[in-house]
């Protein structure tokens, strides 16, 4: 397994880049022109260095720009990278270090097709960042401008990604690339014997469409989302993974736009999930099964070792209404057991995880009050309450749809009563567990911390949120297409100590930039 993920032809400027006529629907690339289902080899996103580290902080500089890529083999693609990797290097830290993260943005003034300007902003999902360094939707990094992102890393160890945010273009800078996984690592974790090394491995799934000349199609469906006719695995279409007879961690995050997914191995046997969105589960959780919205994260282990090797297991994708099905859709990646020496090391799943994780052992009864969060499309926009990041931009960033005390739990309920569709309903800011689905259980993968809720059509879920982090954060569907027209308000955790940093705080600069 080699690091290096697309090899880019180098990078580009703007002005390298082709023009595109666009009147009316892009001719689509033919199927007879795309790769066969595992017939392109696996990698890895390589893994984010440092540009220097001191007693307490690892700092990073990552810039944003175009590369061109080779996905669908003979043709290249032009995509938005950081630091020349889609999906960006996966920064990894050691739990209770900071991360000053320097983003730089060197992309063209203006999209290549969509025509607007290519400013960003960087979301931690998953973490407990401060407001100013939060991703905050319209706290912007022009092109020629850089913003330093300073991330405490206090929280529990967890599988998170960082991606692009920016206000009204976050489905299309993140579809061009602005993606990459972020995991915090906790040394006391390693008792667990948990795969590590080789055998703790990212998938980062997206899916996408492409023209007849290789470039990423960007056709939207009424605002509905984006579906892409190729599935890919850290940027590679289908790809074919070789895998030792033994366990495997896969951290698995949805980083489609629209795309829900609907997992499972080809041979019916159960994968064991140990981590969910903001950490590991209280005991591992066997499923044959997982859907998988957008945003969410699930670390799961596959134990290859009872495949004689020749066998080849492959990870499939059930249908789902909502989701637009093209010819090989339904597969997303396959593992071929073979039979090499391998390191028995850390090949275990203990009994227990993190049962004592406070969101999953604080009473619902603690709650102090309970909310209504509904979602419904109007005037062809979608909106949460009514509302839309408009209003709150209109509101002078005013408008919030909560604001809870800091330190004090409550009952969020999402209901989804106007049919016709369903939404992956993300929280900044808080771990949240949930209580029930319309009055049921969860699902069984369900059972552990998370930020991010599959709401399906007339489905109601209790969340319980703790509200640990003072200031504003947003609350948004991770449907990228909905979050952007416009299912994104705000709440505002009160700290009666005083008041909270505002998400303006730390604007980004010009560049050149200083050293870091
Ligand atoms: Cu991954 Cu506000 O999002
Ligand atoms: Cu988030
Ligand atoms: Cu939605």
């Amino acid at each position: 397994m080699g690091a290096g993920v697309i090899v880019g032809a180098g990078l580009v400027g703007a002005a390298a880049l082709p023009a595109r006529a666009h009147s009316g629907t892009p001719r689509r690339m033919p199927t007879s022109r795309l790769p066969k289902p595992y017939s392109v080899p696996f990698a890895r996103p390589p893994l984010a260095v440092p540009l220097r580290t001191d007693a307490s902080t690892d700092y990073h500089r990552i810039v944003m720009a175009p590369i061109r890529a080779e996905i669908i083999p003979g043709f290249s693609t032009t995509l938005w990278a950081y630091n020349g990797s889609v999906p960006g290097p996966t920064l990894r830290v050691a739990r209770g270090r900071r991360v000053v993260a320097r983003f730089v943005n060197e992309l063209p003034f203006l999209h290549p097709v969509l025509g607007y300007e290519a400013y960003t902003s960087i979301h931690l999902h998953g973490g407990a960042s401060k407001p100013q360094y939060d991703g905050y939707a319209s706290d912007i990094i022009h092109p020629g401008q850089y913003k330093d992102y300073v991330w405490e890393n206090h929280e529990c160890a967890r599988p998170m990604w960082f991606h692009d945010h920016a206000v009204h273009h976050t489905w299309s800078n993140v579809h061009m690339g602005l993606a990459a996984q972020y995991w915090i690592d906790d040394p006391a974790d390693d008792v667990f014997g948990l795969p590590r090394g080789d055998y703790e491995v990212p998938l980062h799934f997206s899916d996408a469409l492409f023209q007849a000349d290789g470039e990423l199609a960007l056709h939207l469906d009424d605002l509905k989302g984006l579906w892409g006719d190729v599935m890919l695995v850290n940027g590679r279409p289908w790809p074919r993974m070789t895998v030792h007879r033994r366990k495997y961690r896969f951290r698995m995050v949805n980083g489609c736009v629209s795309r829900t997914l609907f997992w499972r191995l080809s041979t019916g046997d159960p994968v064991v999930v140990v981590a969910t969105d903001a950490g590991l589960v209280p005991q591992p959780i066997s499923v044959t099964k997982v859907r998988h919205v957008n945003g969410e994260r699930f670390d799961v282990v596959i134990d290859f070792a009872k495949y004689p090797p020749g066998t080849r297991v492959e990870l499939r994708n059930d249908s789902l209404p909502y989701n637009e099905d093209f010819p090989n859709t339904d597969r997303i990646m396959a593992f071929d057991v073979v039979d090499e020496p391998f390191d028995p090391a850390n090949n275990d799943v203990p009994a227990l995880l993190a049962p004592d994780n406070p969101v999953m052992t604080r009473p619902a009864s603690d709650s102090r009050r309970v909310r209504n969060l509904r979602t419904k499309r109007q005037g062809g926009e979608w909106t949460i309450n009514g509302h839309t990041w408009h209003d709150v931009i209109d509101s002078r960033f005013r408008l919030v749809e909560a604001s809870p005390l800091l330190g004090t739990t409550e009952v969020w309920e999402y209901q989804n009563n106007s049919g016709g569709w369903s939404h992956p309903m993300h929280t900044h800011g808080v771990d949240a567990r949930l209580l029930s689905r319309n009055g049921r259980a969860p699902y069984p993968y369900e059972v552990g911390p998370k930020d991010t809720f599959h709401v399906g059509e007339n489905e109601k879920l209790r969340i319980l949120v703790c509200f640990d982090l003072p200031g504003k954060y947003m609350i948004h569907c991770h449907n990228g297409v909905h979050e952007d027209h416009d299912m994104m308000s705000q709440y505002q955790t009160v700290d009666p100590a005083g008041p909270a940093p505002d998400p303006f705080s730390a604007p980004a600069l010009p560049l050149p930039d200083p050293p870091l």
